[in-house]
């Protein structure tokens, strides 16, 4: 089929359930990235969308920070205030030129290491994830892209991390089970519930105070992505354990991360 049929197509089936601009986008991924061209094929995932699937994973590709991602169902779907995370810390260590290690706590589709390795070069960046299934779709977001990471199967809250760390990050499950009701329909259908809930939703935070302590290198830091309703949560949780803690607020004025330094012993 040719853009044009696919868009015609798509407008017929999706137009009342994505704008005009969607759908341009939409045939723009199906031009470049995801060469379908049955009209059987198409199909198959235009019933999928108008079933919430979410695009991502119907044409398994999500776009982060500067990079094209693989996604499935197996990991979460990358989000902006992520990115802004992500941002934080590559902007934190542009300006010195120090070879750092890191590593990422709950990888996902490996979306953090990747892109700090290809801003870092020079860093030794490893990755963990509990679920071999998402770390699977990591490591072939890191071929594809080019980058070094080293990505390992563990358990974060029953296992050590594998080395020490000038920088730990991560974006761990911190969604409680009774916040559930006020969640999109299409997130808790389609997204990995690993990835996304704890019965304690501070278990993974408690749980970095003593991995910090045993993992950090000497002025290390900690990086969090975390829910905004818990900031007051987490400076009771940290104010003994570290001696600096700084929230800082995403593009929509959220408290959605938080930087740890000063580990105190
Ligand atoms: C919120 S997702 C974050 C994924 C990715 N870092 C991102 O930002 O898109 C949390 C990740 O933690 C992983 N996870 C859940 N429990 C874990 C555990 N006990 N140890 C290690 N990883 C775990 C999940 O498989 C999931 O990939």
């Amino acid at each position: 089929m040719t853009q044009q049929q696919i868009f015609q197509f798509f407008k017929k089936h999706l137009q009342n359930k994505f704008a005009e601009r969607e759908l341009n986008h939409l045939v723009r991924i199906y031009g470049e990235d995801k060469p379908i061209h049955t009209e059987e094929q198409i199909l198959n995932d235009v019933t999928k969308l108008l079933n919430n699937q979410p695009i991502q994973y119907v044409t398994g590709l999500s776009y982060f920070y500067k990079y094209k991602f693989k996604v499935n169902s197996h990991v979460l779907i990358p989000r902006p205030e992520t990115e802004e995370l992500v941002d934080w810390i590559i902007k934190d260590h542009a300006k010195y030129n120090v070879s750092k290690s890191l590593i990422d706590i709950g990888t996902g589709s490996g979306i953090i290491p990747i892109c700090i390795k290809k801003e870092n070069p020079s860093w030794h960046v490893d990755a963990l994830d509990v679920s071999e299934d998402a770390l699977a779709v990591a490591e072939e977001n890191a071929k594809l892209l080019e980058a070094k990471v080293q990505f390992y199967a563990s358990d974060f809250l029953s296992e050590s991390m594998p080395g020490m760390y000038d920088i730990i990050v991560s974006n761990p499950p911190y969604i409680s089970m009774n916040e559930m009701d006020r969640m999109g329909e299409s997130v808790v259908a389609h997204e990995p519930h690993i990835a996304l809930f704890a019965d304690d939703p501070l278990i993974f935070y408690k749980r970095m105070i003593e991995q910090g302590k045993n993992h950090l290198n000497p002025d290390g830091l900690v990086y969090l992505e975390i829910n905004e309703f818990r900031k007051d949560e987490l400076v009771e949780l940290y104010q003994n354990c570290f001696g600096k803690l700084e929230f800082k607020k995403d593009l929509q004025g959220k408290y959605r991360m938080l930087k740890l330094s000063h580990p105190l012993s």
